[in-house]
Order: structure tokens, then sequence, then C-alpha cells
């Protein structure tokens, strides 16, 4: 089993590096929604400060490296290149699935790597809902804690990804009752995540009634699980269901909108955030970390110095955005007017989200 589990995720990774496995017609959202730009900023660019606290932690700017890999020993290289870059830049990150180091002890060093390189950083482990409804328990989540010393625990759902793979796992039954077993046994707090399908309102309301603190909404418009999968099978005939559900999902900025509207609990934005403009627009529709994985991928492979560039280029253009939209910290950027347009605006009308709010918020 282990064997299979590791082998899976080495496609993982070389299908994100060498395949495009983003959405294909699906987008974001993020180009319908629109900040206002303020000739009259009233700031000073270099004092604007990024830093933000949440679950507890100082996090140098709301920026973390999404859960991506372990159990290879090219994961150990990419999972130490981004502990490196987190490191030093204050930031957090999230280890991939820890499903095999759980199963096979010698793979526990591909993922406890991360705390070595990042004594400091927030750390966040990894565990998948449907291993919770196949047998996993308290005993595994807190192998899976131990091994990194984790911050938090993320479980993340995969039911698109599950549905799509000859050999998924598409039995979902108690999921939610599992996930509130964790929650409420665990002392660190537990974030449930979505893994490029998004997490629509009503399922947000169920994961707080069920006690986890923290939402990563891994919204549809980036990378694509379909997509990942349709790459992994090489018999044209199994093919067809990641075809068709390629760019299923809610996309990331519709996500992120009814998930803060409808819980109060920290929401991470992710799922194709590409630029700090990105990142500006999900802070100011209330998320209040953004989380980036596809394009650290590319760097992580190369070094922690690429790594490095690639998250302080977001930092930098996160920056920016901020001088432009006269926002002094993350707290007055979730003030800023926002306009949303097009079918994110009709989409979240449809669904009874108010949207006038966010338009109005600069107003005197
Ligand atoms: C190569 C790769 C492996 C991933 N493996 C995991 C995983 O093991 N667990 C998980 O929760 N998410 C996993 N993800 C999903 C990401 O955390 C994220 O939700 C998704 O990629 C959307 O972000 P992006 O568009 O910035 O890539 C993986 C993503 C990539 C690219």
């Amino acid at each position: 089993m282990a064997e299979e589990t590791k082998k899976r995720k080495a496609d993982h990774i070389k299908i994100c590096l060498e395949r495009k496995a983003q959405a294909r017609k699906a987008t974001t959202g993020f180009e319908n929604v629109h900040l206002i730009h303020k000739a009259l900023p009233e700031v000073d660019r270099a004092k604007i400060d990024l830093s933000t606290t949440v679950l507890g932690y100082k996090f140098y700017a709301p920026i973390i490296v999404g859960a991506m890999t372990g159990g290879t020993e090219e994961a150990t290289k990419i999972n130490g290149a981004i502990a490196e870059a987190v490191e030093k830049l204050h930031l957090g990150m999230g280890v991939g699935s820890q499903r095999a180091a759980i199963e096979d002890k010698g793979l526990v060093k591909t993922f406890a790597i991360v705390r070595k390189k990042a004594p400091n950083a927030f750390l966040i482990a990894n565990i998948g809902g449907v291993q919770l409804v196949h047998g996993y328990g308290a005993k595994e989540v807190k192998k899976a804690m131990d091994m990194i010393n984790a911050d938090a625990l993320a479980i993340h759902l995969n039911a698109l990804q599950e549905a799509v793979q000859p050999e998924g796992q598409t039995n979902f039954e108690v999921v939610l009752a599992k996930i509130c077993e964790i929650a409420r046994a665990l002392k660190k707090p537990v974030i449930v995540k979505e893994t490029g399908a998004g997490i629509a309102a009503e399922e947000a309301r169920e994961l707080e009634a069920a006690g986890v603190k923290g939402i990563d909404v891994g919204g549809c418009g980036g990378t694509s699980f379909a997509a990942v999968e349709y790459f992994r099978v090489e018999e044209e005939e199994k093919r067809f269901l990641a075809d068709a559900f390629w760019d299923w999902g809610i996309p990331t900025a519709v996500s992120i909108v009814e998930v803060t509207q409808t819980v109060k609990m920290p929401v991470i934005a992710s799922g194709g955030l590409r630029s700090g403009t990105d990142v500006a627009k999900a802070l100011a529709l209330d998320a209040c970390l953004a989380s980036v994985s596809q394009p650290v991928l590319s760097a992580a492979v190369k070094s922690a110095k690429e790594t490095e560039k690639v998250l302080s280029c977001l930092i930098e253009e996160l920056r920016n955005v901020m001088f432009l939209v006269g926002a002094r910290g993350v707290k007055e950027l979730a003030k800023v007017p926002v306009v949303i347009t097009g079918t994110t605006a009709e989409w979240l009308t449809t669904r009874g989200f108010k949207l006038r709010g966010y338009a109005r918020r600069g107003a005197t």
C-alpha cells in the first residue's frame, strides 16, 4: 500500500511539473473582482505592514505555501526548499498527505525535513478526510502531527479526485462525523481544505459546527486534480471521467465569499492564486491568508533560493496593490471597496449573497 501511495505522489509531482494540469475553461473568478485605484493613497509605501496573526502565529505576510508533497526522495528536496524559504520569510507551509509515512516509518524523513529546515515557521500536517472514513483516527493523526511538530492539521477533501480515479475511494459516508471527532479531540487547530473544487456556504456551516478552526477553500481555477488524474491514466477509455470533470468546482473567488459570509473563523484562499494582485483580492474579500501551490512547486524543484524569489515577488506585488488602494496593513485591505462583476456576481447574487457592502466599504 505504501509503495502504491508513494508512486501516486511521485506521479502527481511529475505531472504538475511537466503537463498543464490547470483548469482549462474554468477561471478563479478573480478576473471579475476589481479593487478601486486610489489616486490619493495618503500612505507611505515603505511603512506598509504586511504582517498578520492567524491561529496564534504572526506571519510576516499573509501568504503560505499549500500542501503538496512528501514520501519520495524528490519530495524531500522540494519540502526542504520550501521550508527553508518560508523560514527565512517568516511564512508558513503545508506538507502533502502524510499517509505514505504513517504506513511506512522509513518515509518519515521526507516530511520531517520541514521542521528541521523551518524551526519557527507555521507548519501544517495533512491527512485525507477519506482516510478518516477508512480507518484512520486519533493515532494516525498524532503520528502525522508529531512527524513535523505541526502547528495545525489540515484534513483534505478530494471527492473530485477520488471520483475520477479508476482506483479512487468513493465512500465518503460519515466523513463529517470523523472530522468532528478529530477536531474536538486535537489540541491544535484543525483546518479543512478542498483541493481544487471549492467549499460552499452549506458545508462551511457544517464544518464550523463540527469544531473546525479554519477553512481553506481550495477553489476551482488553478490546479485541477481531474486533470492530474487524466494524465496519470494511460488507457484512453479510462480517461473520460477525468476529462469530463476537468473544470468541475466552485470558482475560488466565489468560494471565498460563500465561506467568509457564512462562518466566523479564519478563511484561507487557495486555488489558482498566481499573483500578488490575486492575493490582495482574496484578502479584500475577507480571506485572512492566501495559499499558493503549483507556482511554488516549479521553483522548489530548483532550489530554496528560487522558492524565496517567487514568494518575495508575490509579497512585493501585494505591497504595491496595498499602496495603490491606500491600505497601510492587511486589516485595512479587508476594508477597501471591491466591485464584483460578471458571472462571479451573478453566481453570488443567485445564491443570496449581498455584494453591495463590498463596493461601499470605502464610502464616507
Ligand atoms: C503536486 C501537488 C500535490 C498536491 N498534493 C496535495 C496533498 O497531498 N494534500 C492536499 O491537501 N493538497 C494537495 N495538493 C493541493 C494543493 O494544496 C492546492 O489545494 C491546489 O493545488 C490548488 O492550489 P494551486 O492552484 O495554487 O496549485 C497538491 C497540489 C499539487 C500541485
